[in-house]
């Protein structure tokens, strides 16, 4: 049994000396996550929005121990009391998981006690799940090391589409949330370079049955599908950032802004 406590609209949950964030789970609405189609069909998937507690949870799977990111638990992990799951039902939402806080952790805890290893594995890592929403919004310092939370965009089935994933970093990027990928190729230096070629080889390094067991395991729908899109994504990883760089190192967002402005001033 822990401690539920809710201030200004946020709920958090302490147990055994850890401290979680409690979310509302959104299940994706659409019709096709209700049931698993034939593959035949995947290429018809519609178009939705996640912020689900099974997709964090498969993310946060395959970033432990690679990245420096918190981890994901849904209600079935905790070991909550049926009190418990009123009074969360209550202040929350009928679903709801768990994001454990940045805070519990510590630079010696984490993959990465260098900010720059930490950005330039984490913008590795976010482009193959296509996480456009890492930026200082979701992201905590913890002694000066960069932790991140709240994977809640990851694998839109929209954003495999690689330019379709560039054109929501731009649009991000233009609200002023700027993500953790636009920043690390806005200030691009070989250093950089030669870490993000590192990320990639570790990424890389992930086994089909690693894959496998983690989309069962968090418990996703259609773990086939999320399965093939990240095993494409590694496939592909190399390529994405290529082109993905291509669209945001600094002297191309300027020259995109400079012509913005010719069109739009007489
Ligand atoms: N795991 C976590 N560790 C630290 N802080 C967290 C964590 N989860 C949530 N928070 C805090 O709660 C706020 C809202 O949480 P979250 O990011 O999940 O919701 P959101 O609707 O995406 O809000 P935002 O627009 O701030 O990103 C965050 O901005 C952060 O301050
Ligand atoms: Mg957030």
């Amino acid at each position: 049994m822990g401690t539920i406590t809710a201030e200004h609209g946020t709920v958090k949950y302490v147990v055994k000396g850890a401290t979680y964030f409690v979310k509302e789970n959104f299940a994706p609405s659409v019709q096709v996550f209700k049931e698993a189609l034939p593959s035949r069909r995947w290429r018809g998937i519609p178009e939705t929005f996640f912020s689900n507690g099974p997709v964090e949870k498969l993310v946060s799977i395959l970033g432990l121990g690679r990245c420096n990111m918190v981890s994901v638990r849904l209600a079935s992990d905790m070991d909550l009391t049926p009190e418990e799951v009123e009074e969360l039902k209550r202040l929350v939402g009928p679903t709801f998981y768990f994001s454990r806080s940045a805070y519990d952790y510590t630079p010696d805890k984490l993959p990465f006690d260098d900010p720059e290893l930490a950005k330039g594995y984490q913008t590795a890592f976010d482009i193959l799940v296509r996480n456009w929403d890492d930026g200082e919004d979701n992201m905590a310092l913890v002694g000066g090391v960069p932790v991140w939370f709240d994977f809640g965009v990851s694998l839109d089935p929209r954003c495999q589409n690689v330019y379709r994933f560039i054109m929501k970093l731009e649009e991000a990027r233009r609200l002023g949330r700027v993500s953790t990928i636009v920043s690390y190729f806005m200030d691009y230096t070989r250093r950089r370079s030669q870490i993000l070629k590192r990320a990639v080889q570790s990424l890389q390094s992930i086994q089909k049955s690693e894959i496998r067991s983690a989309v069962r395991i968090s418990e996703v729908p259609m773990p086939a599908y999320f399965a093939e899109y990240i095993s494409r994504g590694l496939d592909c990883l190399l390529e994405d950032i290529d082109i993905i760089r291509g669209a945001f190192l600094r002297e191309n967002v300027e020259k995109r802004e400079i012509h913005m402005t010719m069109h739009i001033t007489p």
